[in-house]
Order: C-alpha cells, then structure tokens, then sequence
C-alpha cells in the first residue's frame, strides 16, 4: 500500500510534503541530517551565495509573542503568552560553497529518499552574475541536490541587482532562469517576495521561462517594535535598525493571499506554499489555495528542544494530516488541493442584500 502521506511534486517524490524551508533550520549538515531523522520530507538549504556576506554585530532573529492580557506584541519574556511573528534581518548562508558540496554530498547519500533542494541566489545586469548563477547551479547539482530554489526575494539586500530588489524585473527573472535552465536538468522553483504589486507579472515570467514551481511567500518587508519605557528597538545594534523580514502565524493570511493569486492566475502551475506554518490547520489552508508542497521556518525553530528543526512539528503534521486524510476518506492532498479556487471572487461578486451594489460604479439606466 502506497503511503497517502506521499506527494509528487515538480516531478519529485517526497515521503510527505513538508519541507524545511531555506533558513537556519537548513544552515548546516548536522541540523539537515537530525531534520531527516526526524522525518522531513525535504529541506531547501539556507540560501548558498558567492558573494560576500557578514552579519549584524547583534541578534539576527527574535520571537515576537503577544498574550490575551495586554496584547501587545513585544519579545519582551511575560507570562502566558503565544507566539505573534519572528523577525529577522540575518543575510543568507556565510558558508561557503566549497563547504556546502561536500555536505550536500554526505546528505543526500545518507537520505536518498528525501528531497534536498538547493536554495542559490547571485546577482543580476552582467555576464559575471549570470556566470555566479550557472557556477552555484552546476556545482550543487553534481554533489546530488534532487532541485533548485532560486533566491529571488531575499529582502535584507542593499544590492539593487539582488534577492527582492529583482523580484519586480520580469526581463531580469527571465534572464536568471535561462542562464541556470542552460546548464541543469533538475526542477527549477522560483522564490518570490511578497512584497510587490506585481507578483503575478513575476510568476508569468518565471512560469515561462521554465520555472517548475514558485515558493511564496519569503518574509514580509518590516520593521521591529520601540520599547516606549527605553526608547530602544526590541533589535537594533548601536541605535539603529533597518527593515528586516517578518514571518510566523501573523503573515499567514497575507502569504494566502498570494498564493491564491498565483494559484487563480496559474491553476495548473505547482506552487509550494510557506508563512505561517505551525500545524496542520495552516497547512490546510495553503493545499485549499493551490499548494502541492508545504514549507516551514519559524515554527520549527521555535520549537524547545529540538535543535531549531520541530521535531515535535513534523511528527504532529504527519499524524495530523494522516488523520484527516482517513477522516475524510481522501487518498491524498490531491482529493482536495486547490478546493478554495472558485470561491476566491471580486468584491462585487458577493452577494448584497439589494442588487443595487455595482462595484462602486453608477448603475447605467
Ligand atoms: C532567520 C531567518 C532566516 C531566513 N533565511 C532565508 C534564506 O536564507 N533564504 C530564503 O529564501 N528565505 C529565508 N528565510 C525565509 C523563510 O524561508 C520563510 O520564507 C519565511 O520565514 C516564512 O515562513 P515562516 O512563516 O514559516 O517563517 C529566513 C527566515 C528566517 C526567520
């Protein structure tokens, strides 16, 4: 009997459609390999690059949490209180490529049965780029890596040529796909920024330039909360902050949102859903809108104990989704992935108690 937990995806098998999504939880061998003990069914690494990168000299990431008592929300530690968001502004993986092959290499030799994609991002606007992206292309797919996610909304770049600085250039979209289609074979997924007015442009461009799925959503562009006693920022180094990105159960409306256009725009596209994730209620909800594939960051690393991969989580999302299938006498996410399609309508499509309403516009005569 085949397992109703498995999911073919950009034509690759997973065991189960949860992912580790690009970030700490997939930074190293040691937390990839415990993250596949623990039963992820695929990871996307942290995102590998080949330029320089160095972090904030202070915190990278904070929990922003909030409680029913004084609801604010505040990383502050206060008793009985639920998690809210993270934040971040931690710039992409600071090991380097020469490092990651081999353990890319060790990993998909000690889990063949697990997806290992490989998140790469580079720059754009000069052959050399195009170059980067080939280099990082070519190399992790020697060593074993089962796909690509290209890092193309990465919001922490002062870089105008890369990660969400090129999310909204559909010429420059379409020229990083044909220069990594040009040396790989492997499904190419394309991760965007939320953070646009033109995301279904973007999804276009990369759809046509052979893209097999786009990741949405990366972190939502944000800032971090002011201490009103301190005047000090909840993260700041010496004063200062900069935008960083926010994900957690509070972006997982808005990250819906987009994956539903997409999803509406393109229907027959695969789409791998993330922001938000921490159970299977979420999940749900992004398999409704579309999503053959599900990715999770700061729920995992949230989660005590478990080394910042949610060992407790993957365990939870199985048996809850196992149930459920059972329940309700479905084979697999299939039976009802993109159920939410035909109900998602323009505003005056909802029914009115008169049928006057008409968008806004004067009824004609
Ligand atoms: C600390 C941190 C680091 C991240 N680093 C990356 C990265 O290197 N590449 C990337 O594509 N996304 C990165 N992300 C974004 C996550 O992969 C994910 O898209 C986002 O956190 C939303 O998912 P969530 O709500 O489950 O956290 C990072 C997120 C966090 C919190």
């Amino acid at each position: 009997m085949t397992n109703a937990l498995t999911t073919e995806f950009t034509g690759l098998t997973f065991v189960n459609p949860f992912v580790l999504a690009s970030a700490p939880p997939t930074e190293s061998k040691r937390k990839i390999l415990k993250a596949f003990e623990s039963g992820w069914g695929g990871v996307v690494t942290k995102t590998i690059g080949l330029h320089p990168v160095e972090n904030v000299a202070g915190p990278k990431t904070v929990y922003q949490r909030t409680s029913e008592e004084k609801p604010y929300v505040s990383r502050t530690k206060r008793p009985d209180t639920v998690s809210h968001s993270s934040w971040n502004w931690e710039l992409i993986s600071d090991q380097p490529l020469e490092q990651w092959l081999p353990d890319l290499k060790e990993i998909k030799e000690t889990y063949p049965d697990r997806m290992v994609i490989a998140s790469i991002m580079a720059g754009a606007g000069s052959e050399e780029e195009m170059d980067n992206w080939r280099k990082l292309a070519t190399e992790v797919v020697k060593v074993g890596c089962d796909a690509l996610e290209l890092n193309l909304s990465c919001p922490h770049m002062d870089r105008k040529d890369m990660g969400a600085n090129v999310a909204n250039d559909e010429e420059i979209i379409t020229s990083i796909l044909n220069a990594v289609k040009q040396v790989v074979d492997v499904p190419i997924w394309v991760k965007l920024t939320p953070s646009t007015a033109t995301l279904v442009d973007a999804a276009a461009a990369a759809y046509a330039a052979g893209a097999a799925s786009i990741s949405l959503c990366n972190t939502f562009p944000s800032l971090p909360l002011m201490d009103p006693e301190t005047h000090k920022f909840e993260v700041e180094v010496d004063g200062l902050v900069t935008s960083g990105g926010q994900g957690g159960l509070a972006i997982l409306n808005q990250a819906l949102l987009r994956v539903s256009d997409i999803n509406r725009a393109f229907p027959d596209k695969p789409i791998s859903g993330i922001g938000g994730i921490k159970g299977f209620h979420e999940a749900f909800n992004f398999i409704v809108h579309g999503a053959g594939n599900l990715q999770v960051c700061t729920a995992a690393m949230e989660e005590k104990g478990s080394g910042g991969v949610g060992i407790k989580l993957i365990q939870e999302l199985k048996d809850d989704l196992t149930d459920y299938l059972k329940r309700k006498g479905y084979n697999s996410i299939e039976d009802f992935r993109g159920i939410a399609r035909e109900r998602i309508v323009e505003h005056s499509q909802i029914r009115r108690k008169s049928d006057d309403y008409n968008g806004g516009y004067q009824k004609s005569a």
